[in-house]
């Protein structure tokens, strides 16, 4: 089954409880909350105590995307906010087989992302502590950005050794996803699909996630 996971990036920020309440009559399975430092990434989001905020308001899977550098000293704060799915990025994590195996520690789920540039062979030793892999499609910081087709190659890769070693993980996709990459995507391997501007960018985002999830080869009920 493909899940959908909305990035509230492209929301409006002044109405988030809106744009959640807009996600549940949509069915989506997650709620994708981008976390930018200014550091990792040259722009700068929300933090735990929005998160936090948010969970007050949602059953959602609450799946956080940290372009932070030093995740680490974050971890325990999104933790008390009610994340889900605590993601980190593989070049901000000099330890990562200690982050991932702390984020599961706390009882979370424990993602792991990859820039466009970053070889997916660096998952080797690690991909056994992973409950999300995050396939960058995009350099990350901003939404809006067009696909990167290299991305494919390596979601294919990383489906090839997941199923190898029999591994349930998500294997998520981010950036540029809207109706003419979704059915890529899926094909190469994908099960998790965050999209920003082709939900919230479009004049009904409810009717955007169908379309995404027909685009994406997947039976839309009601
Ligand atoms: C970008 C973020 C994405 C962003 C995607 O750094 O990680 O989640 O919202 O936006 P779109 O779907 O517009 O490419
Ligand atoms: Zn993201």
């Amino acid at each position: 089954m493909i899940k959908m996971a909305p990035s509230l990036l492209s929301a409006d920020f002044a109405n988030l409880a809106d744009a959640v309440a807009m996600m549940e009559a949509a069915g989506a399975e997650y709620l994708h909350l981008d976390i930018m430092d200014g550091h990792f990434v040259p722009n700068l989001t929300i933090g735990a105590p929005v998160v936090a905020a948010l969970r007050k308001r949602t059953g959602l899977v609450l799946d956080c995307h940290l372009m932070v550098d030093n995740p680490d000293s974050l971890i325990p704060a999104f933790v008390a906010a009610g994340a889900d799915i605590i993601t980190v990025h593989a070049e901000a994590c000099p330890h990562l087989h200690r982050t991932l195996a702390a984020i599961r520690e706390h009882g979370k789920r424990a993602g792991v992302a990859l820039n466009p540039a970053t070889p997916p062979q660096v998952l080797e030793y690690v991909l056994e502590l992973a409950d999300l892999v995050l396939v960058m499609s995009v350099n990350p910081g901003f939404g809006g950005q067009r696909f990167i087709p290299s991305a494919l190659w390596k979601i294919r890769y990383l489906r090839g050794q997941m199923d190898k070693l029999g591994l349930v993980a998500d294997l998520q996709v981010d950036g540029g996803i809207g109706t003419d990459t979704a059915a890529l995507v899926v094909e190469a391997g994908a099960d998790v699909l965050v999209a920003g501007s082709a939900i919230f960018g479009a004049p009904d985002p409810v009717e955007a996630v169908g379309n995404l999830r027909r685009a994406a080869g997947q039976r839309v009920s009601g």
